[in-house]
């Protein structure tokens, strides 16, 4: 029996900021930085009417609609987020909220929803928990007894990142949604079951209450992200090896690395799925034969002895990450399994816990998937902690409906730069586009109620 990932939808917002031109002109950055030195070119903007919650609203209705799923087949919707709406009530309960203004009043009742906050790794423990809900009910076999209840779950992830005008961060925003189908015999990735962790109390990201903007300590965020995904990569590693996955025990010539098809890693901008190729790579190829030939190319690491300050060390050390990075053995890798998955992410930016999801679905819309591939997938949360777990991509991908990405992103309007710093600063008094066939935030009363409605 196997549980996984059925369907995934995407919603982006239909505004988007250049980082050239204006942006970068405006900020005194060179455009090739932003292009190739972040990696991206475009930040999907939300309008006046659009939040959070709007957006997980509109790819869950697209979800539903796409693959033929009723209220009543929903048990969960368990949403990732980190762009909160309320302190108290559960984003959940407003986009069950919008779905009954399509679906009919009522008729998400017996549907459980509840929010997991964990910066941008929440909706991968709210897959965690659903796919282990769905397993736990297939594996008593509650559902083949007859007693009705074989409802499937939906994850979403749904976040605006949202940093200071004029900081470093600003380059790195994005808006979107991922919903996601968790059932068994999934149609596009199951779950292989293995799950690496790892959590230590950081500064590197956070947003205290009442802030609109997080607080980063941007290169700290960079290193925490290396070394929570490299933990949590050996912990995946030592599980999966207990269960016999990949055939680790048996070949010692390969990493487990190799044996991946694709590598998903959390996407705040794609140069930092680089950064985290090139420290996993390092450290997994260093003990095996392999490793001779990428010293025959860029000659043998720095130690520790050599240097008389472990400042001089690490100087030393991210000059050889560089030349690993052109390495012939890691460009040929990087360049297969993990640079195709930032194909969407250079075109909307950071959209926190749903950027992973976003890769997946890059990599369907480039066509790239083929049933019988290996997916890692390496989630990261600032605070902070990482999740790496894997699966294998199903036959059902090929009768999946498309999700036509690209088209939307296609569709969008190009902000000013006026217009952009004006919906940043919630500046604007109604929307800049007229909107219909989605939810919209219509008002929010005297108690800090929000109002939402399904305009058609
Ligand atoms: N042409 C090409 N490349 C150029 C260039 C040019 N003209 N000018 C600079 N670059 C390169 C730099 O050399 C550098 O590349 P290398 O690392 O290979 O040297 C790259 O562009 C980035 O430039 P900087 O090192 O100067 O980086 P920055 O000061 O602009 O800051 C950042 C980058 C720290 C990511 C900042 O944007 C930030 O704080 N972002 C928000 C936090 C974040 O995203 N952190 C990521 C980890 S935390 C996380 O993942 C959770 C989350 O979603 C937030």
């Amino acid at each position: 029996m196997t549980v996984g990932i059925d369907d995934i939808a995407v919603y982006v917002p239909k505004l988007f900021i250049s980082t050239a031109g204006e942006f970068a002109a405006s900020r005194g950055i060179e455009p090739a930085k932003l292009m190739k030195g972040i990696g991206v070119e475009k930040m999907s903007i939300p309008d006046a009417h659009e939040d959070a919650a709007t957006m997980a609203a509109n790819a869950v209705l697209e979800l539903m609609k796409r693959s033929d799923t009723r209220p009543k087949d929903v048990g969960k919707i368990y949403l990732g987020t980190e762009s909160a709406v309320d302190e108290a009530k559960a984003m959940g309960t407003y986009v069950i909220g919008m779905l009954e203004k399509v679906y009919g009043r009522g008729s998400f009742e017996e549907c459980s929803t509840v929010e997991f906050k964990s910066a941008c790794i929440g909706a991968s423990y709210a897959l965690e928990s659903v796919a282990e809900w769905v397993g736990s009910r297939a594996r008593s076999g509650s559902a083949s007894a007859g007693e009705g209840d074989d409802r499937i779950g939906i994850v979403v992830a749904s976040d605006v990142a949202r940093y200071e005008l004029g900081s470093s961060g600003e380059y790195t925003q994005g808006a979107g949604s991922v919903a996601m189908l968790v059932k068994k015999a999934p149609k596009l990735v199951a779950l292989d079951g293995a799950i690496g962790s790892f959590t230590r109390d950081e500064n590197d990201f956070f947003r205290p209450l009442g802030k609109r903007v997080a607080v980063v300590n941007g290169k700290h965020s960079n290193n925490c992200y290396l070394s929570a995904v490299d933990g949590a990569f050996a912990s995946f590693k030592r599980r999966a090896q207990k269960m016999g996955l990949f055939n680790l025990n048996a070949n010692q010539e390969e990493s487990v690395l190799d044996r991946l098809s694709y590598i998903l890693f959390h996407i705040p901008y794609p140069r930092m799925t680089e950064y985290a190729a090139i420290s996993l790579f390092r450290r997994e190829w260093k003990d095996l034969p392999k490793w001779k030939e990428v010293i025959g190319e860029i000659g043998p690491e720095p130690s520790m002895d050599m240097f008389s300050s472990p400042e001089d060390y690490g100087k030393a050390d991210v000059a050889y990450n560089k030349k690993f990075s052109k390495s012939k053995s890691f460009t040929e890798a990087f360049r297969s399994k993990v640079e195709p998955t930032t194909f969407f992410s250079r075109q909307v930016g950071n959209i926190y816990t749903g950027s992973m999801y976003l890769g997946l679905s890059s990599l369907i819309e480039q066509d790239l998937l083929h049933a019988g591939d290996n997916v890692c997938f390496c989630s990261y949360g600032s605070g902070c902690s990482a999740l790496v777990f894997s699966g294998t991509v199903q036959k059902g991908l090929k009768s999946l409906k498309p999700g036509n990405v690209q088209r939307k992103l296609y569709d969008r309007k190009e902000l000013s730069l006026k217009d952009y710093e004006d919906l940043h600063e919630g500046r604007r008094p109604g929307s800049i586009l007229p909107y219909s066939g989605e939810f919209a935030l219509t008002g929010i009363d005297s108690q800090g109620y929000r109002r939402y409605d399904y305009v058609s």
